[in-house]
């Protein structure tokens, strides 16, 4: 399945593939677009899938990967998203004598899409890149739609670009091996997308997955099914196109079209930071955002009970924990303290996206500190 976008004026053109197979050809048909000397940047994780992809001639040919280019393999997880290691992606770009036409080709999850094309972005003023990410969640949100960066002064993606991929391929075949906390991260971003469209029916899609979401076979219990398998892979793309629609309207986040991709993201960063960074999965604490988010809409008169009670429900029944206060919050100054830090405050106001009857608004609130106690200690829904 292809779509195609443009994002600021670049073309972003994006497959949905079945296997790692297809990425040769795809990479190597380009019209010499991806001609120059590449380099392959993985983690720890995604190696495996790095050297099948070098294996099968993605590098050009039957050269051997050293002559042609060359691989970043880096330490896995957010820890790793840091300026050492774009030095490094930097520095073996240099070794593996890429040029201007060099070509970056990050493989794996948001941490290694991020940084690799952060790194394009900045080489050399600007080398070419491509993305194949392997995490539902690098699918559906990460690699789409240009955002580049690392975290730097404790502050997550704090350093960033805007370079939007030319070419992005998602092999759905990469899914098989993911973690299930990679997969609840995911899902919780399909989830949010879905609740971004202006119909239900995204929405009611996504909902049929979650019996087998909730099976104890997971992710086989998708993944081996063929209806299933095509549902999810039907829901990714519908994802990645309501994401890109957003984005290709306001590619540098200069209105307030891109902010509706946060939808759950500001109470549940807070969350995320509060309880400590990395003991909830980013997707568990932004399904519980989501569900802030709706009490929050239905405090200011902006989402109606029903639809508060069907996004809640939907969430729930994917086993994400909704209830507030969050059983993990133990420190609500904390949470406040890293709610008002927010990176995303525009001229001191936060901004909240609440769903409304159909798809989402975004409301900027000042430090209205009283109402948001309330929501996050579960007294004002
Ligand atoms: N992940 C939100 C965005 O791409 O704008």
């Amino acid at each position: 399945m292809n779509l195609a976008f443009t994002f600021g004026g670049v073309s972003s053109e994006i497959y949905i593939e079945e296997s790692l197979h297809d990425i040769r050809a795809i990479i190597n048909a380009d019209g010499g677009a991806f001609g120059g000397a590449r380099l392959l940047v993985c983690d720890e994780n995604t190696a495996g899938i790095a050297n099948r992809i070098a294996a099968s001639g993605a590098f050009g040919g039957d050269q051997a990967m050293s002559q042609t280019g060359g691989l970043c393999v880096l330490p896995a997880g957010e820890s790793a998203k840091n300026w050492t290691n774009v030095e490094k992606i930097l520095k073996t770009a240099r070794d593996a004598g890429l040029g201007r036409d060099g070509v970056f080709i990050g493989v794996g999850g948001g941490v290694i899409t991020d940084m690799t094309a952060f790194a394009a972005s900045v080489y050399m003023r600007g080398a070419k890149l491509a993305l194949i990410p392997t995490t539902l969640l690098g699918m559906v949100d990460a690699a789409v739609g240009g955002k580049t960066g690392f975290d730097l002064f404790g502050i997550k993606n704090f350093i960033g670009t805007f370079y939007p991929s030319p070419l992005i391929i998602m092999p759905l075949e990469s899914l098989s091996t993911l973690p299930i906390r990679e997969w609840r991260s995911g899902f919780a971003e399909l989830l949010k997308t879905a609740v971004l469209d202006d119909s239900d029916d995204f929405l009611d899609r996504v909902g049929r997955l979650k019996d087998a979401f909730s099976s104890p076979d997971f992710p086989a219990s998708m993944l081996q099914d063929s209806v299933l398998r095509k549902e999810l892979l039907a829901c990714i793309a519908r994802s990645v196109e309501i994401k890109g629609r957003i984005v290709e309207e306001d590619p540098g986040e200069m209105g307030t079209r891109r902010r509706l991709l946060n939808l759950g993201h500001t109470f549940g960063h807070a969350l995320e930071s509060s309880v400590g960074l990395g003991i909830l999965a980013h997707g568990e604490a932004v399904a519980w955002g989501i569900a802030r988010a709706c009490d929050l809409g239905r405090a200011l008169g902006a989402t109606g009970r029903d639809r508060a009670e069907k996004i809640t429900g939907l969430l729930d029944s994917f086993g994400y924990e909704t209830r507030a206060p969050h059983p993990r919050l133990k420190e609500t100054g904390r949470f406040m303290d890293a709610l008002f830090n927010d990176k995303k405050k525009k001229a001191g106001k936060l901004a909240f996206i609440v769903p409304e009857q159909r798809g989402c608004g975004v409301i900027f609130i000042e430090k209205t500190i009283e109402r948001i106690l309330h929501i996050i200690n579960g007294e004002d829904a």
